[in-house]
């Protein structure tokens, strides 16, 4: 296999406490995964020698929550928020609409579009939803589109009752037909548990389904209010509760005490005009925080891991090195991919050769360069994709 050295390092992060601190560091990338980490002086012979010129490495964007199967923009919906008009769960049916029109191939290339918008950016690995399909058919082919294209595909029928269902035939219909369709084709089940679209009981009864059927859990929770989202995610053990924009001092104890990981979402937070989340009660309590852009057509059509670690560190009192970790390593966790050969957000032998290679020193310029491009090289799976 062919293998490529990167030296020139001027600042490496792994997030392996074993590798600990390395001076004039060097990487080797071998086929689809990191074969050796150490002192350049020591780097085994490769094919080809990268030298980065001292910029700063670290492990691929992680962004572990999208919604990237659809069609259409909401671009007025988003003119009218920013005039004064709040964001409302119902926005959904919009794009719901767009996507039920849409091809196959139409959604793919979307989906692909975005999935390579963000990699140019540092992304090298990616979930992404069903959600706007609504019907059996329709979920079950976002699901099949998503294959191959996104990392970690997520099945969210319960987004949205489709307007003119009854909420709990529609319940019957995801927790029964939906589910059997989809299952083979995801790895988790989401639910959107928040006023005006899923209460705590029909979330519960959706999740259990979902693990019956041996998929993993995710929770949408507490985004446009206080809610039940984060208790059902804990009392569940779901791998993530996503969003976490308003917490009680009891969801804050909840999930630093659960394997649970609170992903915060700042983009969207911003796009709805929601206060951000305090992501620093979460971390003093000891919780495990991810970051992720929540890029969709309504609530955050953004792909940029770094706006969102800028806008962390900038606005919501995280560290550099704080926001850096949740964007890769806290993303791959909430995945439950942060271990094992394969691992991604880390760099470690035998994770995956995902790279980001900054135009800056330091991960500091992220936050102190904000909104400025500092993407200067990327490998996805031992790729060079920019
Ligand atoms: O994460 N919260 C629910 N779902 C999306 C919104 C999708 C949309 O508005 O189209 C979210 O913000």
């Amino acid at each position: 296999m062919p293998a490529t050295v990167i030296t020139g390092i001027g600042e490496l992060t792994t997030h392996d406490d074993e590798l600990g601190p390395l001076a004039d560091a060097a990487l080797v990338l071998e086929g689809d995964r990191v074969a050796w980490v150490g002192s350049s002086r020591h780097a085994p012979a490769a094919d080809e020698r990268v030298d980065v010129g001292g910029r700063a490495v670290l492990p691929g964007w992680v962004d572990s929550h999208t919604h990237l199967v659809f069609a259409g923009d909401r671009t007025d919906e988003f003119a009218a928020r920013m005039s004064g008009q709040p964001y409302r769960a119902g926005g959904i049916a919009v794009t719901v609409d767009a996507t039920r029109r849409a091809s196959d191939t139409e959604l793919a290339d979307t989906l692909r579009r975005h999935v390579d918008e963000a990699a140019a950016q540092g992304t090298t690995c990616v979930e992404t939803k069903t959600g706007y399909g609504l019907t059996v058919a329709d979920e079950l082919r976002s699901a099949k589109v998503a294959a191959g294209i996104a990392d970690e595909i997520t099945f969210l029928g319960a987004h949205l009752v489709p307007p003119g269902t009854d909420a709990d035939d529609y319940v019957d219909l995801v927790c029964g037909d939906m589910l059997d369709a989809v299952a083979e084709h995801v790895g988790w089940c989401d639910v959107f548990c928040e006023e005006g679209a899923f209460d705590a009981t029909q979330s519960r009864r959706v999740l259990h389904a979902a693990r019956q059927r041996g998929l993993g859990l995710r929770v949408h929770g507490n985004q446009l209010g206080p809610g039940p989202g984060v208790a059902l995610a804990v009392e569940l053990d779901a791998a993530s509760v996503d969003h976490c924009t308003h917490l009680s001092t009891a969801d804050v104890d909840a999930l630093a005490n659960s394997d649970t990981v609170a992903t915060l979402l700042p983009a969207c937070d911003l796009s709805t005009r929601q206060p951000l989340p305090d992501a620093r009660a979460l971390l003093d309590a000891g919780a495990t925080v991810a970051l992720a852009s929540n890029c969709n057509p309504g609530s955050s059509y953004t792909s940029s891991m770094a706006f969102c670690v800028a806008t962390a560190v900038l606005q919501m009192r995280m560290s550099i090195t704080e926001a850096v970790l949740a964007a890769t390593w806290g993303g791959a966790r909430a995945l439950r991919r942060e271990t094992g050969d394969g691992a991604v957000g880390v760099l470690r032998p035998g994770a995956r050769a995902d790279v980001h290679v900054l135009d800056a020193p330091s991960t500091t310029w992220l936050a102190y360069r904000p909104g400025v491009p500092l993407t200067h090289a990327v490998w996805r799976k031992g790729d060079r994709v920019r």
